[in-house]
């Protein structure tokens, strides 16, 4: 299996992409921990990882609480042994045009889509470095080139993670940790669903030309790849899965 005895840690994996990638990592024989701030969802994540045979942990955090999160990385390093693989999950997306958006709105859209990835990377980094190497997958966007989805605060915390994966990577290749992106488009999860009608989704798959919209699995078996040893002359990139839509549409 891919990940055999691997430490990964994903945040905001309660739901979502990162609810199935942690089945995805758990299938490939990894320890998983992540954390979520959505504790009932969580604990119900937890649950059907561990019935699935998974030796997984929660906690609760915020990902714009650096305290949170670095006691989160620090108790799965005690619980698990250490920290192999870090996946930058977490993300919401805020919702408004140029006009609409608040400072408040821009500043919560930003602290956690962004701000939440270095935070991740800081709490998570050290114990990497303990063992001389690591594997980051940080989730970005299409939005990031495109400009649509949610809007200015989502796309200009997307294109943010964009310009960090790639000075990480500067920084931290050298010390034998991998940093990459993805940036997923239309992907079928409770973040798509809150955000836009079933008449706007419809519009979507229209635009996509695989025909149809992603699912999370779409992205977790990229991301599980990215993980893993497979893609290590890989490093720096933000990959595009979005079923053709940005390019091809
Ligand atoms: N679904 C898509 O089409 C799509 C497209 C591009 C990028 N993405 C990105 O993929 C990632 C996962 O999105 P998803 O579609 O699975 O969304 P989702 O809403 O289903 O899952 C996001 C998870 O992050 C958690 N979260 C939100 N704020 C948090 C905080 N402050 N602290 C800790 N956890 C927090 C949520 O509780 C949720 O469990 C996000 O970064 C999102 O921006 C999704």
């Amino acid at each position: 299996m891919k990940h055999t005895n691997k430490v990964v840690v994903i945040t905001g994996a309660a739901k979502g992409i990162g609810k199935v990638a942690a089945q995805e990592f758990a299938g490939q024989g990894a320890k998983v921990a992540f954390c979520d701030i959505d504790a009932q969802a969580g604990q119900e994540t937890l649950s059907e990882l561990k019935s699935a045979g998974c030796q997984a942990f929660f906690q609760q955090v915020d990902i714009t609480n650096m305290e949170e999160m670095k006691s989160f990385a620090d108790a799965t390093a005690r619980e698990l042994g250490g920290i192999d693989i870090l996946i930058c999950n977490a993300g919401a997306a805020i919702k408004g045009t140029f006009s609409e958006i608040s400072l408040e709105d821009w500043n919560k859209c930003i602290n956690i889509n962004l701000t939440g990835a270095f935070i991740a990377c800081k709490a998570a980094v050290p114990h990497m470095l303990k063992r001389g190497h690591g594997e980051i997958v940080i989730i970005s966007s299409a939005s990031a080139l495109t400009g649509t989805g949610a809007g200015a605060a989502y796309a200009a915390s997307k294109a943010g993670l964009n310009g960090f994966t790639r000075a990480i990577a500067r920084d931290l290749t050298p010390q034998g940790i991998i940093v990459n992106a993805i940036a997923p488009r239309t992907i079928m999860t409770p973040l798509m669903k809150g955000i836009f009608s079933q008449e706007e989704l419809d519009e979507k798959t229209r635009q996509i030309p695989l025909g149809r919209i992603g699912e999370p699995e779409d992205v977790a078996h990229w991301i599980s790849w990215l993980a893993s040893e497979e893609s290590d002359f890989m490093c720096g990139e933000v990959v595009m899965i979005d079923g053709g839509r940005t390019y091809l549409s």
